[in-house]
């Protein structure tokens, strides 16, 4: 085969068949195919998109690039959540937790920030000692004596996506539903998953900013992940509002202890449990939306996920007790009367960024303190010099971060006309993934 003609073949639109697929990214995995054309290739799918099929054999070939975990059949039933990522989004911190605590083994596999968004396994680093980059073999045993870990991939995982990640990042080429739907199933499917749950994020503070472009690749990632013998759900989440309150590293994880000890933002909480109850029904641990919620509901309440989230810290080399919970507080105020109509929420991780807490470049080291409490939402009717946030252990705040902020939220003269009694989650119908 000729990678210079298969790359033409996808750019004037044509279906790749299985074996060209198989071949492109095997031969990349080795290093055999030079970065500008395995560019030109992203590009021209970018252009042209894939069909299910091939969408299918790219995930699949570049899953077995690297060496899936296998499990046996014995074994508790495993399941993990993704989220395509969104500003204030800690929620893997209390789901895994609550999951381990039901009896199902979490290996959850997760990623650092991207773009404004933060990355769950910054925050874990925000804990001293947290350990991210285990063995494959150390992962297993977390699971194995605690029922839940988060680390990053290893070489073993996906090493395919790895490199066509970096090349995606630098080439215009992240924004391609094939090419994201094969990224975060080959990572998440080597787990070696019974089911996945998948939270597919939309509007100002995710990657996808139009509901369509959301619902088509909650369509795609179900039907490729189901194909490839992985039952799998998702959801769909409206991130024009930030998740809880807090945005940064270290008060992500605090906000995440406040929910695992039965508080917290409800919001924060409903989520958790909503994707909690999810993953229940869909290993089959319970049948019913009810008496699995309830399920959720106690182990929150008793404290039993609360102690999975510390046995998880212990295992990891983390140390709780030296993880400060108290920060110094900052306000930043409204400079007019009126009402907030909306928030761009993604300017909120780019201020994060300016102030330390996130990179510009891929080797920065982070600031794991500082962030932002949010004190109010879209609707509310605020006063000239009222709070609208604290800034979190950073108390010189630079010109270009207020300025950020000013942008970030929009306060007009009249009030914002609201959608009435709309969750602000919805399971994407099963139907719809035919
Ligand atoms: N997250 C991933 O892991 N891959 C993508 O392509 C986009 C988001």
């Amino acid at each position: 085969m000729n990678i210079a003609e298969i790359i033409a073949w996808k750019r004037d639109g044509g279906e790749l068949s299985a074996a060209q697929i198989a071949w492109v990214v095997d031969k990349f995995a080795r290093g055999e195919i030079a970065d500008a054309q395995m560019s030109a290739l992203a590009m021209a799918i970018f252009f042209q998109d894939m069909t299910i099929e091939e969408t299918i054999q790219l995930t699949s070939s570049m899953l077995h690039s690297g060496k899936p975990l296998v499990w046996p059949e014995s074994d508790r039933p495993k399941l993990d959540k993704h989220s395509t990522g969104g500003i204030g989004d800690k929620i893997s911190l209390p789901l895994a937790p609550v999951w381990a605590a039901l009896g199902i083994d979490v290996p959850m596999i997760s990623g650092r920030g991207l773009g404004p968004t933060g990355g769950t396994l910054d925050k874990l680093e925000s804990i001293p000692g947290f350990q991210v980059n285990l063995s494959r073999e150390a992962m297993v045993n977390v699971v194995r004596e605690v029922g839940c870990v988060i680390v990053s991939a290893s070489s073993d995982f996906a090493p395919a996506d790895k490199r066509l990640y970096a090349l995606r990042d630098v080439t215009g080429t992240v924004a391609s539903i094939p090419l994201i739907t094969a990224s975060i199933l080959s990572k998440k499917l080597s787990e070696g998953l019974d089911a996945l749950v998948m939270d597919i994020k939309w509007g100002s503070g995710a990657f996808m900013k139009q509901r369509s472009k959301a619902l088509e690749l909650a369509n795609r990632i179900v039907a490729v992940a189901r194909q490839l013998g992985t039952p799998t759900r998702a959801i769909l989440t409206d991130m024009n509002q930030p998740i809880g309150r807090m945005i940064g590293n270290a008060c992500e994880v605090d906000e995440s202890l406040d929910i695992l000890e039965g508080h917290g933002p409800s919001d924060t909480r409903e989520l958790t449990m909503v994707l909690a109850t999810h993953g229940l029904l869909s290993v089959g641990f319970e049948s019913q939306w009810a008496t699995a919620w309830r399920q959720v509901e106690t182990v929150l309440a008793n404290g039993a996920a609360r102690e999975k989230f510390a046995a998880m810290v212990r295992a990891q080399h983390g140390d709780l007790n030296q993880f400060q919970r108290s920060f110094q507080r900052v306000p930043f105020v409204a400079t007019v009367d009126g009402w907030i109509q909306r928030f761009d929420c993604e300017k909120f991780g780019y201020a994060i960024i300016e102030m330390g807490g996130g990179r510009k470049q891929a080797t920065d080291l982070l600031d794991y303190r500082c962030g932002i409490e949010l004190l109010v939402e879209v609707g509310n009717k605020v006063e000239r010099g009222q709070p609208l946030l604290h800034l979190l252990d950073h108390p010189q705040p630079s010109a270009r971060v207020l300025e950020i902020l000013q942008q970030a939220i929009m306060i007009t003269q009249e009030p914002p006309v609201l959608s009435t009694g709309e969750a602000p989650w919805m399971l994407v119908e099963q139907n719809e993934f035919a």
